[in-house]
């Protein structure tokens, strides 16, 4: 036959169309799209459900050290079992440099945790902790010639943050090299002042964690970051976006013409600080603390302001994931004598297109077709996957999910293929489910069940991303 895999009888929604065809696949890629397509060594029968390109999380923690702290809980078998059974097909989790370490030898540590252990494709973003002289002069730029394209850098935790000058030097170095820059916008000594604060008054449930962060420390940090790329001309990437204040910074940027981008996640359309109280402000608040901190309703709906407008171009999970429960979990031993200790972080890869589907499609608020650029074909053109990745048309890999936008479910922790023992989303109702998650032309999901294997997914050597290119307006 002309094709190892002919899905038929869907319908193909990609982020420009929608359309009724039948895609042709062989050898792994994308060989037609046609409104009858004949033959087929396998045919799979997608009548009734939708055919989107597989989704790309662009954001995800996988096998990041301890700091002392607790371990993750999941690395790349659990993490990306979870990722495909959530209809995902590609993941860029982080490759963390510990201070006073050679990058090179971070990456390498990272390689070994992901090679022969990820069901689904996987690139690395770099997260600089440590920019010194030979970091920046040398690694960096090899790094980014071999596929490393985007680089994190945080503003905030003791063994992350990085000061203003050390901004300058990484932002100086990305523009030379044509790497993106993604910023974690919260100040350190606002956060640092705050926690010190609540704690001498006794505060030091769960909940003072999204107290010590409020959404200003969120938008100062946010602002700077911005003010920082335009001193350099160089655009960045705001990640994890928590609501209105740092969305208008963002916006405001966009409008002066800066590039910056924007990306938001699943837990800030539907999560709340409130969440954090547990049920009477106990120790099950724990279970949602991450960074920045879910807010509350008017932030949903200055989230879903800003999806609309295009401040966002990426809805990610920031999957970063811990136990809930025992010596190792959030609520550790130390966890219980202050927020301060809780390790921040939630598990989400498996439920971020089920919740935006839902809220977003669902409720009227975007398209399919911005459902599809929001969760795969923008993550591809930014970070230098395009055009292997992210679309579904002639040339493409054959990373799908076949969507059934009817189906109901209630997201709850036994449906969950991650790490943890616990979903923060209990509970949460959706429609829209993903049923087939097909790798580069294998099903390698359905219904839930596993049909890959660790084996299947491969490392993605990134190019530069066209979004990366700086305005040319400079200030040297
Ligand atoms: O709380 C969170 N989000 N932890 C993950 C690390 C980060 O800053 O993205
Ligand atoms: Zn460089
Ligand atoms: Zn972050
Ligand atoms: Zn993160």
């Amino acid at each position: 036959s002309d094709y190892d895999l002919v899905i038929r009888g869907g319908t193909v929604v990609t982020a420009a169309d929608t359309v009724r065809a039948d895609v042709g696949i062989r050898a792994g890629k994308i060989v037609a799209v046609a409104d009858k397509i004949e033959g087929g060594a396998k045919v799979i029968d997608a009548s009734g459900l939708l055919v989107m390109p597989g989704g790309i999380d662009s954001h995800v923690h996988l096998a990041q050290p301890a700091f002392g702290g607790p371990k993750m809980a999941d690395g790349f078998e659990t993490g990306t079992r979870s990722a495909i059974a959530g209809g995902n097909t590609t993941v860029l989790p982080f490759a963390l440099q510990p201070r006073g370490a050679s990058l090179r030898a971070s990456v390498t540590d990272y390689h070994r945790e992901a090679d022969g252990q990820s069901y689904c494709d996987y690139g690395f973003h770099l997260i600089i902790s440590d920019p010194s002289p030979s970091v920046l002069g040398q690694e960096l730029p090899a790094l980014v010639g071999d596929g490393y394209t985007s680089f994190k850098v945080f503003m905030t935790y003791d063994d992350l943050v990085l000061n203003d000058r050390q901004l300058l030097e990484v932002f100086d170095c990305a523009r030379g090299c044509g790497a993106l820059v993604m910023v974690h916008c919260e100040g350190y000594d606002s956060i640092k002042f705050m926690t010190e604060r609540l704690e001498a008054a006794g505060k030091t449930a769960p909940y003072y964690h999204a107290v010590s962060r409020p959404q200003v420390v969120e938008r100062e940090a946010t602002h700077r970051a911005i003010s920082h790329g335009e001193l350099i001309d160089v655009p960045i990437m705001i990640v994890h976006v928590s609501g209105r204040e740092p969305m208008e910074q963002i916006r405001w940027a966009q409008q002066k013409g800066l590039k910056v981008y924007g990306e938001t996640c699943t837990q800030y359309i539907s999560l709340t600080a409130d969440d954090l109280k547990g049920l009477n402000m106990d120790e099950t608040g724990g279970k949602y603390v991450c960074s920045p901190p879910p807010r509350d309703h008017a932030s949903w709906e200055a989230i879903w302001e800003g999806i609309r407008g295009g401040v966002f171009q990426t809805f990610s999970s920031d999957h970063c994931p811990f136990f809930y429960e025992g010596s190792e979990g959030k609520l550790n031993p130390k966890a219980r004598t202050s927020f301060k200790w809780v390790p921040n972080g939630i598990p989400g890869v498996e439920v971020r297109l089920p919740i935006l589907w839902s809220k977003g499609v669902g409720e009227g608020r975007i398209t399919p077709n911005e459902f599809v650029a929001l969760t795969s074909t923008n993550h591809a053109k930014i970070y230098g996957l395009y055009p292997e990745k992210g679309s579904i048309g002639v040339g493409f890999d054959a990373d799908i999910v076949l969507w059934d936008p009817n189906r109901k479910e209630t997201i709850r922790q036994e449906l969950m293929h991650h790490g943890s023992d616990y979903t923060p989303f209990e509970g949460i109702a959706v429609t829209g489910w993903p049923v087939m998650t097909i790798l580069r032309g294998a099903v390698v999901a359905e219904e839930g069940r596993i049909l890959g294997t660790k084996a299947d997914g491969k490392f993605l050597k990134r190019g530069l991303s066209p979004y990366a290119v700086p305005t040319g307006r400079t200030y040297l």
